[in-house]
């Protein structure tokens, strides 16, 4: 099969015939039709520091996709051929005290798919069938199907606190800033406000049906309060850039007893006004990946019963381009103005 290899420790991927993945037992192989690509991806490309310390080369990259089951191993109960499928990126130990209470999402040995086991960017892949994720919706598309992984980040730090009537700020317009809009939209936020420094993100954030994109390179969120007519601060915070300024000045826009979900990844130290935390009683929550599975039912749910939710959600896709066109792809992405940049696997 024709894959995307990282062959050893060094920047840069091969697009190579690998030998195709054969299921064990408890695993389904599948056929991957798209690929989403993500920040992960592009550090691995670029084999910075964080990959170097974070990833086991040999390696085929890779966890945002959509497929087909092609066959599965003799102890599978539920997955058929045919089957068309996501699936879960984190494959967990099973046994420690999270795993048997159920908070799977909180496993202390997970594995990462396109991290520490070969992953989606390829003609196949096999996963355990719990990881799998079957679509009975014939209305998600392969391009849609292959931004699970990433709308379930959305979904999950979207749903991690009520929204009803709640004023809603997310920091970051990134792909999954963009679709914590149509979520928080769905569970009923009044207000939803979002930042980022880049102009075309800002747009894609009004398609998006944002009530104020804000600048910040140009722009205080205190302005953007005003222009809002709100009067207290934000209620809900739901921080999606990682940058190392929008957390504090998140902090200075909150109404006391806000409530914060971080899912941006910083790669420096924060400095935080900890005092405002402690006499706004401000609540501050991390969020890794996706709540197994309840996220992932409420992403299939929540697409299935609103048909505006689903238009918004694929439209954070802004290009498909085939797999083997993989370097201009991951340019793209790089750069970062547009949204999802999908691989197309079946012309590779
Ligand atoms: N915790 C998890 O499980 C998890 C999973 C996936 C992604 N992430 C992280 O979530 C974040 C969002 O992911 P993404 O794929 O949308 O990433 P992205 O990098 O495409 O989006 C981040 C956005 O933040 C914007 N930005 C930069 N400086 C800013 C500032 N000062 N204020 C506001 N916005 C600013 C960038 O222009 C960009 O549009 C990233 O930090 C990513 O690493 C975390
Ligand atoms: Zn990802
Ligand atoms: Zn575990």
């Amino acid at each position: 099969m024709k894959a995307l290899y990282k062959s050893g420790a060094h920047a840069g991927f091969e697009l190579v015939e690998r030998p195709e993945p054969e299921p064990a037992a408890h695993e389904v192989k599948i056929r991957v039709l798209a690929t989403g690509i993500c920040g992960t991806d592009l550090h691995i490309q670029s084999w910075d520091s964080w990959a170097a310390a974070n990833i086991d080369a040999p390696l085929i990259a890779g966890h945002e996709f959509y497929g087909e089951v092609v066959q599965v191993g003799v102890e599978v109960r539920d997955v058929r051929p045919g089957d068309r499928v996501s699936g879960e990126g984190h494959v967990v130990c099973g046994i420690c005290r999270n795993c048997r209470a159920g908070r799977r999402q909180m496993c202390i040995r997970t594995e990462s798919v396109g991290v520490q086991r070969d992953g989606a960017f390829a003609e196949y892949l096999v996963l355990p069938e719990t990881n799998v994720w079957v679509h009975t919706d014939p209305s998600v598309t392969p391009q849609l199907g292959a931004i699970f992984d990433p709308f379930g980040n959305a979904v999950h730090t979207a749903l991690s606190f009520p929204l009803v009537g709640e004023d809603v700020l997310i920091t970051g317009a990134g792909p999954i800033g963009l679709m914590a809009i149509a979520v928080a939209r769905h569970a009923g936020a009044r207000k939803i406000a979002i930042t980022d420094v880049s102009a075309p993100r800002l747009e894609l954030a009004r398609g998006m049906g944002v009530d104020l994109a804000i600048d910040v390179s140009t722009t205080r969120i205190r302005d953007a309060q005003q222009a809002l007519g709100m009067r207290e601060g934000f209620d809900i915070g739901l921080e999606m850039s990682g940058h190392a300024s929008a957390l504090p000045e998140m902090i200075d826009n909150m109404n006391s007893g806000g409530r914060i979900a971080m899912l941006g990844l910083p790669s420096q130290p924060i400095e935080i006004n900890w005092g405002k935390v402690v006499t706004h009683m401000l609540t501050l929550k991390g969020i890794y990946g996706r709540e197994m599975f309840e996220t992932w039912y409420a992403m299939s749910a929540m697409l299935q019963s609103n048909p505006v939710l689903r238009q918004h959600i694929s439209s954070v896709v802004t290009q498909t381009l085939p797999a083997a066109d993989w370097e201009q792809a991951f340019d793209a992405a790089r750069a970062g103005t547009a949204g999802k940049i999908v691989l197309d696997w079946t012309a590779v």
